[in-house]
């Protein structure tokens, strides 16, 4: 009876929202545990795309109950309209289907205003955020002058907290940052309306969660963003605000680590990175075109093009040991089909010096040269594979290498977008399908 945390391995996108689709099938519940509408999970069912930014990516099961943790960042505006989205499309169709925790916090007006200035005002030393919010909502959150869920479905202490932080956020936002002020109470009654909006779903995802377990449920907990986004041991500063990595899960949805079984990162076959940072195999040229264009590699939460490179095996095995992962789902193997010889980074080069693992000083990651295999391509459409013996020989090669050079083994290959354009090779719910971490 395992419960199953999904993180990204590289630095976000990596198709964790098709996965989680996938996996919803074995588990009884969903939770997302840190991020916010940052993330952008594409889902495609039949014909029909969903994006989702916020709401777990199982919601597309009926009767799976997937919850928003404590440790999200929560946009209600968006929150609203994804529900909205879903309902129209004919999914989410029972309330109770969806709960979210009356502590995670509430990303306000002035969170997503100081991001954007901020960030204009930093000029080539942006980071590239997403412009959600998600940063100043969590310094407010350690700061401890955040604005919980909790309280924005109670009127009185949510106009309180509003006329408390405003007049601080708009003398940072007008003074430092030479914004514009926010009107107090135009920001409580909009909110005010989503909190109405919102109460029927807000609870104690904490206590849900940790009643099923006891009930012998199982539960996914899907990450967002990617390890190497995270706030401690990414590529800080050019990261985002959350842990991305899989430790978080018992933080974020308020469980303990004895009840994280398995730990499944995602990766693509290739690397993308949006925003800015160092990404030592990233490909300045044609062949970085070719990805871009063949893997569709455009945002899905920003529409801003994403960077692409080739397989970094040195940040995957930094991503495989602050996770603890032990299995890998590798997904857009499909986007590979075309390429003749195929590369992958194995260390790097460091002032002539060869470096196996992934440099804690930025300074020095800038510095790396990608030491490179080349492995020989399949060139052939992998988009019908089912079985693993569907694959191309040089594939399934490809695959192996991956294995030998991350020292994780590879539990599900994805090779288009659907649901149906996957390779499962083993259960991670499944008892003794992996060995316990
Ligand atoms: P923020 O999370 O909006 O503060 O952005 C910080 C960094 O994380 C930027 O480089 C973003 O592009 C990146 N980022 C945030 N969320 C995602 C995601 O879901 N996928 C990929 N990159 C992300």
């Amino acid at each position: 009876m395992a419960n199953v945390v999904i993180v990204g391995s590289q630095w976000g996108d990596e198709g964790k929202g098709k996965v989680v689709d996938i996996y919803t099938e074995y588990a009884d519940q969903v939770v997302r545990f840190q991020g916010g509408n940052n993330a952008g999970h594409t889902l495609v069912v039949g014909d029909k795309k969903t994006v989702l930014h916020l709401i777990p990516s199982g919601i597309l099961h009926p009767g799976k109950q997937c919850l928003i943790g404590n440790g999200v960042v929560l946009d209600p505006q968006v929150f609203l309209q994804e529900i909205d989205n879903l309902k129209q499309k004919g999914y989410m169709q029972d309330d109770a289907q969806l709960v979210i925790d009356g502590n995670a916090h509430v990303i306000m007006p002035y969170h997503k205003a100081i991001d954007v200035a901020r960030e204009t005002r930093s000029g080539a030393r942006k980071i590239g955020t997403t412009g959600r919010g998600i940063g100043p909502t969590y310094e407010d959150k350690v700061g401890r002058r955040g604005i919980r869920v909790a309280d924005l479905v109670n009127p009185e202490a949510f106009a309180r907290k509003v006329r408390e932080f405003l007049p601080e956020k708009n003398f940072f936002l007008e003074q430092f940052l030479g914004g514009t002020a926010l009107d107090e109470a135009a920001i409580i009654a909009e909110y005010g309306g989503y909190g109405r909006a919102l109460a029927k779903y807000v609870g104690n995802s904490s206590l849900l969660i940790n009643q099923s377990i006891a009930a012998g449920n199982k539960i996914l907990f899907e990450g967002a963003q990617g390890s190497l986004l995270d706030i401690d041991h990414g590529t800080y500063p050019y990261v985002t605000s959350s842990s991305t990595v899989a430790g978080s899960a018992c933080i974020g949805a308020g469980t303990g680590p004895r009840f994280l079984h398995q730990v499944i990162g995602i990766s693509k076959a290739y690397v993308t990175r949006v925003g800015e940072g160092p990404f030592p195999t990233e490909l300045h040229d044609a062949m970085g075109q070719h990805l871009r264009e063949a893997g569709n590699e455009f945002g899905s939460t920003t529409g801003r093009p994403r960077r692409c490179g080739w397989f970094d095996a040195v940040a995957l095995r930094y991503a495989v040991r602050t996770s603890g992962m032990t299995g890998l789902a590798i997904t857009k193997m499909d986007v590979l089909n075309d390429l003749a010889t195929i590369k992958l980074c194995t260390a790097y080069d460091y002032r002539g010096q060869r470096l196996e693992e992934f440099p804690n000083d930025l300074d020095i990651l800038r510095e790396c040269t990608p030491i490179y295999e080349e492995a020989e391509g399949w060139q052939s459409d992998l988009s019908g594979a089912t079985r693993y013996r569907d694959l191309p020989p040089k594939a399934a090669a490809y695959l192996d290498k991956l294995e030998e050079v991350t020292g994780c083994p590879v539990i599900l290959v994805s090779v288009g977008p659907r649901r149906d354009q996957t390779i499962q090779l083993k259960n991670p719910f499944q008892d003794g399908a992996l060995p316990s971490p």
